[in-house]
């Protein structure tokens, strides 16, 4: 749970490789500003003496229900080579475990909608930040921690800064 110096520069590179050629940069910098958060949780998976997947959560904002104690996934990579192989499954259920273990209520991602629904994410009802963006709305998903915590809850939210950028919440770009 806590990363060395060493193992930030670890999970950047590791994010790097995820997303690829494309994306990979801009999601490197956003590990990066995450990681010097101390309010960010990171949480990896190894194989052998590597960082094989790595997944960060950070507080996420609900404007109409402050109380809520809600979290931000992203992002959530695994190694290119280790894809397939079941550690992004893992690194969800570790994280689900520990905010369950700390009193969140929810979980909140921007993300392949069947690979999230698959993990038992469903559409979420709270609007996400750059919501005008928001061109796929069953990419916005949501996972209960605390059951029925999100039951009538809805209204405008606001992630932490290193993934206000609106480039972050424009959909536009995915295919149907
Ligand atoms: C997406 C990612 C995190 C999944 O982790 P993983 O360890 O490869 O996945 P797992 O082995 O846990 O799960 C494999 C399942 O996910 C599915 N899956 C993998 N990548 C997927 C994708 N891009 N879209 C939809 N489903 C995907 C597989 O078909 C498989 O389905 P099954 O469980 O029904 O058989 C990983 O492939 C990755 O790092 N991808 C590049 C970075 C990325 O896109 N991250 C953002 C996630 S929103």
């Amino acid at each position: 749970m806590i990363n060395t110096e060493n193992d930030k520069v670890e999970i950047q590179d590791l994010h790097l490789q995820a997303f690829g050629e494309e994306e990979g940069p801009v999601i490197e910098k956003m590990t990066a500003e995450f990681l010097l958060l101390p309010e960010t949780i990171s949480i990896n998976v190894y194989r052998g003496l590597r960082i094989a997947g790595n997944i960060l959560f950070s507080p996420f904002k609900l404007d109409d229900h402050p109380e809520k104690k809600c979290f931000l996934l992203a992002p959530l990579g695994v190694l290119p080579e280790h894809q397939g192989t079941g550690i992004g499954k893992e690194l969800i259920e570790k994280g689900v475990y520990y905010l369950n273990h700390i009193g969140a209520d929810a979980i909140f991602v921007l993300g392949h909608p069947s690979y999230y629904a698959s993990r038992g994410f469903v559409q979420a009802k709270v609007l996400s930040p750059h919501h005008e963006l928001m061109k796929h709305p069953e990419a916005w998903r949501m996972l209960e921690v605390k059951p029925g915590s999100m039951e009538g809850i809805g209204g405008a939210s606001v992630a932490a800064e290193p993934i206000m950028d609106p480039m972050f919440w424009d959909t536009s770009g995915r295919p149907e």
